[in-house]
This record gives structure tokens, sequence and C-alpha cells, in this order.
């Protein structure tokens, strides 16, 4: 452990070290998402070795990869760590056995999940953390049995649902408030005055992912992170025209085009680019056929946005992983308008937790009177989170108790 992240772990605030962290056995309760073409072996190492939960982006790998990939982290750490599953995935249940045999810590979902691939795997002792954009769906996997969930805001980059964020954290976290289960809040999250914040939503952390694909250890091409870095604030669109359902992407010609040409007329370059996506990784026409039927029937999407969809993967990957931003899309969260430069993911969590630390203490010299508002607020969930009382004299004082 470097001096400096060894004197930040050594302040850190008692506030910071949430359920999540306990559940799931890290040091900070920040998530690295699990980002198809990003969230590769090598960034979900660098966020597990900073002290946060890094989760394998595997939505977009084929089975040899995933599998390389977790023998890789494993090889770099024996930090806990997480992969993102597509359930509707036609070798599913493949890659949960090497989940199982390779001791996984944490799985999430690309999408919907499977209520018997909850039961499958809790049974096998992992901890089961659905990304959800709504309240029912979140109702939904808290009686599969869900033991987290990352609550994430339209703001958010990647696939995702209306509700801002801040109006979806406490609709969601008063409905898993009684069922105990830890919630990472995620879409627009950057720095630890959004920690903090979500914190006081009653959040058990943050689940980032447009800062993650925007570090230098994300081996996203230079030319397409100096097109994310390049945007402001304004620069991302929320459409359905990529793939037929909610997609927060950049704001460029291919999503113009798209959006200008509606669903029937982009079917022929879909068409095209969905049999490139399944040579390229490998897919046996058995398994696109299932993996669109199954598509058709959990999303109820007609036939132009399942087709639409499957071609989502290769405009991403032209983008992604072959450095060409204006042919391809670009997932991105409202946020990268915040983004200015490229910091290691050990940077990234040691600024987040050093600026959550110095809040949460000015909180406390300010005295319960002066910020009666925000403390009070989040001592009242049942998750426990940042429920600071009494005033002055730092965290070790004797008249400050953090109740957890
Ligand atoms: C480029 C990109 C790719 C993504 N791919 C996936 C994915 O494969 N699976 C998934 O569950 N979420 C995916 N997401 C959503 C993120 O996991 C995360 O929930 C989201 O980025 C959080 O919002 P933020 O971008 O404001 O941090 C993606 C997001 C981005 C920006």
């Amino acid at each position: 452990m470097s001096d400096d992240a060894a004197r930040a772990r050594a302040r850190a605030h008692p506030a910071l070290q949430t359920p999540f962290c306990r559940l799931v056995g890290i040091e900070y309760p920040i998530v690295q998402t699990g980002m198809g073409w990003i969230a590769g072996a090598h960034l979900t190492t660098a966020t597990a070795a900073a002290g946060g939960l890094g989760i394998l982006g595997a939505s977009t790998m084929d089975f040899k990869q995933f599998r390389d990939s977790v023998k890789q982290i494993k090889d770099q750490t024996d930090k806990p760590f997480g992969v993102n599953f597509r359930s509707d995935a036609d070798d599913v249940d493949k890659r949960i056995d090497v989940f199982i045999a390779e001791g996984v810590k944490v799985a999430s979902f690309a999408m919907a999940p499977r209520k018997d691939l909850i039961v499958r795997l809790k049974e096998a002792g992992a901890i089961c953390m659905p990304s959800i954009g709504a309240k029912r769906h979140a109702e939904k996997v808290l009686e599969w049995g869900a033991d987290a969930l990352i609550i994430q805001g339209g703001e958010g980059g990647g696939h995702t649902g209306p509700v801002p964020t801040t109006v979806l954290l406490p609709q969601v976290i008063d409905v898993c408030r009684p069922a105990g289960v830890p919630v990472l809040a995620a879409g627009g999250f950057y720095d630890g005055r959004g920690l903090v914040a979500a914190l006081a939503y009653g959040a058990d952390g943050i689940a980032m992912g447009t800062r993650f694909l925007m570090s230098s250890d994300s081996r996203v091409p230079e030319a397409t992170k100096a097109e994310y870095l390049a945007r402001g604030v304004t620069g991302t669109i929320w459409t359905t025209a990529v793939d037929g359902v909610p997609h927060r992407v950049l704001d460029n010609s291919v999503v113009q085009s798209m959006v200008k040409a509606g669903k029937i007329r982009s079917l022929p370059g879909a068409i095209k680019n969905a049999l490139a996506f399944k040579k390229s990784t490998g897919t046996s026409w058995r398994a696109l056929i299932h993996e669109g039927l199954a598509m058709k029937k959990a999303s109820d999407m007609p036939w132009a946005g399942v087709i639409m969809a499957a071609n989502t993967p290769v405009l991403l990957k032209v983008a992604m992983v072959d450095g060409r931003p204006d042919e391809g899309v670009m997932s991105g969260g409202v946020v990268l308008g915040l983004i200015d430069r490229l910091d290691s993911c050990h940077d990234i969590l040691q600024s987040i937790v050093n600026d959550a630390n110095a809040i949460l203490m000015s909180f406390e010299r300010a005295g319960t009177a002066g910020t009666s508002g925000t403390a009070s607020t989040a001592g009242t969930a049942s998750t426990g989170s940042a429920a600071v009382r009494g005033g002055g004299g730092g965290v070790t004082g004797d008249t400050v108790a953090v109740a957890r």
C-alpha cells in the first residue's frame, strides 16, 4: 500500500464503512460497474487493488475471453470482484459454472436478471446485485432474493430509465429499507460530494461507469477517450433509436442518423452489423436466434427492436475497441461533462474518499445544529448510512457517534 493510500485509509470516516463494504469485503463503498467492451480484467483488477469493487464487463465477451479474464483477475489480486452477466445469453449456465468454480463473489446483470439464475447463484454463496431503473423492477428482484441493488437514475450511461437519480433514489430506497438490502446509487456520480449525497439518501455507496471508463486504467482507445473529454454536460442523448430500449449515448452523427431514419430504415444496417457480431464472437445461429427469441419474450420488443439490439454491441465495439468514435456508438452518462482528465483508479478512489471524509468531518465540526438536514435524513435510513450524531471532536472524539 502506498503512503498516501495508507494515510487515507487510516483517516477514513466510519460512515464510509457501509453495510455494503462489509457484505462484499471491500474497503470503500465504490463500485466500478461491468461495462461491456470496457471493464476488462485490467480495469477490474485496478479497481479491486484500489479498495473498491471492480466488476468484469463480460456481456460482450465470448466464453473463452470470459473464463480467461476471470483467471487473469484472480492471478493478479485476491480481493473480491464481480462479473456482469447477460441472463439471456445461450451459455449463461456454463458461465455460472465457471463463476462458482472460481469463487467469484458478486454477480451483476446487464439488463434484466432471471429468478432461476439468482436462486442458483445464491445457493452457491454468491452475492446477487441486479441494476434497476424503476421501482417496480426493484420490487421484483427483491422478491427474487437480490442481496444488493444498483439503483441507476436517468443521467447514467448505457441503458437507463427516464427517472433522474435524485428522484429514483428516495423512491427505491424506501422500498429496499424494510428488506434491509444494501443499495448503491448510480447515474451521475463522480466525486466525494456525490458519495456523501448518496449516503444522505440512505444508499450504501456509489456505482460509476462513465468515471471509470474515463480512467487511465481503462483500455478504451485514446481517440475515443478524447471524444468523451471534449463533450460538455449536454453532450449525450437519451434515445430508443439505437437498440429499441432507452439508452444514453454520446450524441454523434451515427446516432443522429438512427434517430432520423427511425426503426425500419435502420434495419438493413442493423442486420449487417448483427451478422458481423455473430462472426466476431463465434456466436452460433442457434444461439443468435435463441437470444433474439429470449429478448423478444423478456422485453416484448418489436422484431425491428430485437435486430437493432443485436446490432448495438458491434457499433459500441467500433468506438470502444477499434477507436473509431465517429463511426460507432458510445454509451456515456451526463457526468462526462465534468470529467476533464484521466486519473488512475487508485487516484479516483483516493480523491473521492478524501473529499467525502473532509465533508463528513466538516459536518461534525459544524455540529448537529448546522447540519441537521443532512445528518438527520441519513440517520433515519435503515441501512444506517451516515447517521452522524453529536458535534465537534472528529471521528474519534467522544461527543461524536457514527451509527451503523
Ligand atoms: C460505455 C458503457 C457501457 C456499459 N455497459 C454496460 C453493460 O455491459 N452492462 C451493464 O449492466 N451496464 C452497462 N453500463 C451501465 C453502467 O454499468 C452503469 O450502471 C452506468 O454507467 C452508471 O452511470 P454513470 O455512467 O453516470 O456512472 C454501461 C455504461 C457505459 C457508460
